[in-house]
């Protein structure tokens, strides 16, 4: 089929490769050029894993092609899906669907010949009814150009295989004609077993914000739980465990933390809440607004602990922040929990240095107020606090033993409870997580009596070696095994010395020697990759 995708942003430019990939012709509009230059040579305008690769394929192919006006699109296409952003509007909760509208009366004056138009988008429910009368009224083809709503559930990090394999795939339609033209371009999905619904354009549009809205719900909820157990000092990952493995309630999106953000999730609540009260049934959506309250609250509880953890002020305290997306695997910013913790921090006096593996340039943008850094080490030097903000998979490799001696204080918030705890306390790092009760928080009170740190106990601490020079013990009971200085764990002979070691050291963790004994807690308990898999990331 040919196919047009107006609005390249992270859905639409996903959407016009996978479209592509499925064997129809694509052309891609924007009324961004540098985006369409970009894309028309194969590269990602934004990170999103597997996109690039997917371009090249499609553009090599000869199948898809970006550029070009609306008008262009109305020649090349029969089903023209409308991918424009719909933010919130500025001054009201309420999603800004003008972009869609431009779009619609953009496109329909050029419509001579039957097609689709198909709004991706996520609109406010009635807005499509209103855009089919229009579309009808503007369109030389009159009611042979037809309006369909088919909403997108991609997630950004994972938004190739979201389209590619989806969940499943929903169709608001007016006519049969329309719902046979969507299920020929899904063709291949479908029939791999993707469910396809077929409905009416309201059920279609609220489909999408009240998945939204209830991921958000669960989200804040298990958030409102962490605040429960941080008060009667009982763990919020445990409990979250315990709770997802009722097949009923699921582990997915129930990691307690610093709560979501994005592009989508919080203006998609927000709209849904004024579209609620538009149509006289506020009050039964009015919890929706404590949803949105918990989840900012969280951003504000992650700055008031770090102003705890600096003594009572911010003023001057360095701040290592270590993420700026607003989830990982993604380089989008936009309502980012991470950075707004970030430029909050800022705000309040403290020198901020922020990392972020792919959203540098983004949160540069966004935050230029804020010092932007290319490598963890260089966030954390001389930090009094690093702040473990956006849960990527390499900040859990990070040795804290050798980024223990490059702060000036060993002090870690994990807001997204996904670090190897135990590893980090073993390295002499006080740690303060997100509901995690007092079991995590003893070493921050021991070292930091009324909140503050103990400077003379900090001073006498030793500082780690950042060298990383690994030995082979030649001392008896240990023969041939890796040494370092840099590792927690003690040499297992007892001895706490090895021959040809100056110090006290260790057995670096190694695929040779994993460390021990944490290890079921690591799996099972607070912390941790599996831990990290189930949390809220995903959504
Ligand atoms: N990003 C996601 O993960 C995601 C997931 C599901 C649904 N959605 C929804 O999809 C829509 C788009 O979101 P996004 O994140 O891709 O936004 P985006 O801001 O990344 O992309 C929107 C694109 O539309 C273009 N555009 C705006 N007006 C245009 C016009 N008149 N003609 C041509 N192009 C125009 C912009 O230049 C931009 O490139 C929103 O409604 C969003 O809620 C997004």
């Amino acid at each position: 089929m040919k196919i047009t995708v107006i609005g390249t942003g992270y859905l639409g430019a996903v959407h016009a490769a996978c479209m592509a990939e499925l064997g129809h012709s694509v052309l891609g509009v924007d009324s961004r050029p540098d985006r369409i230059a970009r894309l028309a040579r194969g590269e990602a305008p934004f990170f999103e894993p597997g996109l690039s690769e997917l371009l090249t394929r499609g553009i090599e192919s000869g199948r898809l092609f970006f550029g070009g006006s609306l008008e262009d699109a109305a020649a090349f296409g029969e089903v023209h899906f409308i991918s424009v952003g719909t933010p919130q509007l500025a001054g009201s909760l309420a999603a800004d669907t003008r972009f869609v509208e431009a779009v619609v009366e953009g496109l329909a004056p050029h419509l001579r010949r039957a097609s689709l138009v198909v709004g991706k988008s996520t609109v406010p429910v009635g807005t499509a009814a209103r855009l089919a009368i229009t579309l009808a009224s503007l369109a030389p083809a009159g009611s042979a150009a037809e309006l369909a709503w088919n909403p997108e559930f991609l997630r950004e990090g994972h938004a190739v295989q979201d389209t590619l394999r989806p969940d499943r795939l929903v169709a608001g339609v007016m006519s049969t004609r329309a719902d046979v033209m969507l299920r020929r371009v899904y063709a291949p999905i479908i029939e791999a077993g993707t469910p396809y619904i077929s409905t009416d354009l309201g059920t279609a549009e609220l489909a999408k914000v009240s998945a939204n809205a209830f991921l958000a719900t669960k989200i804040s909820f298990i958030n409102a739980m962490a605040d429960l157990c941080d008060a009667a000092g009982a763990d919020v990952v445990t409990l979250a465990e315990v709770l997802g493995y009722d097949s009923r309630i699921g582990h997915r999106g129930l990691a307690a933390g610093l709560g979501f953000g994005g592009g989508c999730l919080p203006k998609d609540l927000r709209a849904l809440l004024a579209r609620a009260s538009e149509l006289g049934v506020a009050d039964s959506l009015r919890f929706l607004g404590e949803v949105d309250m918990i989840n900012t609250r969280r951003r504000e509880k992650v700055v008031e602990l770090a102003r705890q953890l600096a003594g009572g002020s911010l003023t001057s305290v360095n701040v290592a922040a270590l993420g700026a997306a607003f989830k990982p695997e993604t380089d989008d910013v936009r309502d980012s929990p991470a950075l707004a913790v970030a430029t909050a921090l800022h705000a309040a006096g403290a020198r901020v240095r922020v990392h972020d593996p792919t959203a540098g340039d983004n949160a540069r943008d966004a935050a230029p107020q804020l010092e932007h850094v290319a490598d963890v080490e260089k966030a954390a030097d001389d930090a009094d606090i690093v702040l473990h903000l956006t849960e990527w998979r390499q900040y859990q490799q990070i040795d804290p033993l050798a980024l223990r001696a490059v702060v000036r204080r060993p002090v870690l918030i994990d807001a997204r409870n996904a670090l190897p705890h135990r590893l980090w306390q073993e390295a002499g790092w006080t740690i303060q997580c997100m509901g995690t009760g007092p079991g995590l928080t003893v070493a921050a009170q021991d070292a930091a009596p009324g909140h503050g740190y103990d400077e003379e106990e900090m001073s006498r601490m030793p500082r780690p070696v950042m060298a990383t020079t690994r030995r082979k013990c030649a001392g008896p009971g240990n023969r041939g095994r890796w040494l370092s200085r840099l590792a927690s764990v003690r040499c297992p002979d007892g001895q706490g010395r090895c021959h040809g070691m100056r110090r006290r050291h260790v057995h670096r963790a190694s695929r040779e020697h994993p460390l021990p004994d944490w290890s079921s807690r690591f799996r099972h308990g607070r912390g941790g990759r599996e831990q990290g898999a189930r949390s809220n990331r995903t959504v």
